[in-house]
């Protein structure tokens, strides 16, 4: 970035998430201005037509049709990664060494190998990175996680995470290809277990802290589909289901559960936690509400309470409209890019970032041992652990003797 005032963007992919992030630099700019402005310098598809109509739609200069003449275009400042799990890894790493600041899709990579190595590049090279993460910034479970942060649950015991859809109950609905590369676990690493899940496991981690052990089971329903690009019949090795049981670091107890084959149910993303004090839950059907219960009112008043989480003095929604109106899911987007833009001005570092998605890889591994060996597994602490594995400075530049 050649000043501190116009981030400079390239974007990668133009489907789902494509659209949302596009749609989140578009708002920012209107609704939280701040030091640091953004450019959508290009887009890239490899289809040429879509990358010229998507870039038309949504106020992109220029496209590409090949990621690696996006990384290698010096008027971009971040390479944002918003394509299939397969590609996470090598753009990361590439646009790293490139000197580019890193955003990038969840989960982060296809394994625990390729989010080491992705952590290890923007480390390396220095450079701003962040994971999206999105639900972080519901303004509903940002207060939450304020709420906890400031010892209104006081200790936590339990908490659960659920994670519900019905999209892949049908056996006529292929794998791979460009609709449903999820169920093929070489594009995607896992199934719902590093899609769902890992929602769940960020939320988690954020709200209550590290997950220290973990015992899990998973289940594939439909055991071969029709190959989208073979046209065969092939092995699904993606689960349509996970669930696990987690210890945390700080010793309270969590359930989780992630399918595809919850009948009726297209995104039932929900969470509690139960402290000594109160406790709290949310519902993403209703993400603007958070429920919330304290032991330390009045007895005779006591209940459930139902926040309606649209005031001015709620996260991030005194920039929207008026009190007792509420947004949706794309502003979470929207909050995700404005808190990077602030760092970028402040110097304050934007998290969720790559070291948070190895958090969550690591999990989602040690579930899914778990659930192979029938075996509790210890998750270990990523950034110990981790740290012992990236060569040293001197080590880099140690010469053999
Ligand atoms: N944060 C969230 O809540 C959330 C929600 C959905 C998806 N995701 C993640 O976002 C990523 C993308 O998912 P999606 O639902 O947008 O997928 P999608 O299938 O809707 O879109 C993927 C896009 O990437 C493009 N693409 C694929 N390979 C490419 C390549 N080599 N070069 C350039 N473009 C390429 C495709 O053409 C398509 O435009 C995944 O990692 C997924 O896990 C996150």
């Amino acid at each position: 970035m050649p000043d501190n005032r116009v981030l400079r963007v390239g974007l990668v992919g133009t489907g789902f998430m494509g659209r949302a992030h596009s749609n989140a630099y578009n708002q920012v700019k209107r609704f939280f201005l701040g030091e640091t402005d953004v450019e959508l310098v290009a887009v890239c598809s490899r289809d040429e037509a879509k990358a010229r109509d998507f870039a038309a739609q949504w106020g992109f200069i220029s496209y590409e049709t090949d990621w690696r003449r996006l990384v290698a275009r010096d008027d971009i400042d971040l390479i944002d990664i918003a394509s299939p799990n397969d590609t996470h890894a090598e753009i990361a790493v590439a646009a790293a060494e490139a000197g580019k600041m890193v955003a990038c899709e969840k989960p982060l990579g296809r394994s625990l190998a390729e989010a080491r190595r992705m952590v290890n590049a923007v480390e390396r090279a220095r450079v701003a990175n962040m994971i999206w993460y999105n639900y972080r910034r519901v303004p509903a479970l940002t207060l939450a996680n304020d709420m906890i942060r400031q010892g209104r649950l006081g200790r936590i015991f339990h908490s659960r995470f659920k994670f519900l859809q019905d999209w892949t109950m049908s056996a006529d609905l292929p794998q791979g290809g460009p609709g449903t590369w999820r169920l093929d676990a070489s594009r995607s690493g896992s199934g719902v277990s590093g899609d769902l899940l890992a929602h769940c496991i960020d939320a988690a981690q954020w709200l209550v802290g590290p997950v220290a052990e973990v015992c899990g089971m998973t289940e594939i329903f439909i055991p071969e589909r029709v190959h989208a690009v073979s046209g065969k019949r092939e092995v699904i090795t993606a689960e349509d289901a996970g669930l696990f049981l987690a210890r945390f670091a700080d010793g309270s107890l969590a359930s989780f559960e992630a399918t595809r084959f919850a009948r009726g149910h297209k995104a039932l993303f929900t969470l509690e936690v139960n402290g000594e004090h109160g406790s709290i839950e949310w519902d993403l059907h209703d993400l603007h509400r958070l429920r919330f219960f304290s032991h330390r009112d009045e007895s005779a008043l006591r209940g459930w309470r139902s926040i309606h989480v649209s005031d001015s003095d709620h996260p991030y929604m005194k920039a929207w409209w008026v009190p007792g109106l509420q947004i949706g899911y794309e502003h979470t987007f929207v909050h995700q890019v404005a808190d990077f833009l602030k760092g970028l001005s402040t110097g304050e570092k934007t998290v969720p970032d790559f070291r948070d998605g190895l958090a969550v890889d690591r999990v989602v591994d040690a579930v899914l041992r778990s659930a192979r060996s029938r075996q509790w597994v210890t998750v270990g602490d990523t950034r110990q652990t981790f740290m012992s594995e990236v060569p040293t400075e001197t080590d880099r530049t140690a010469k053999p003797t």
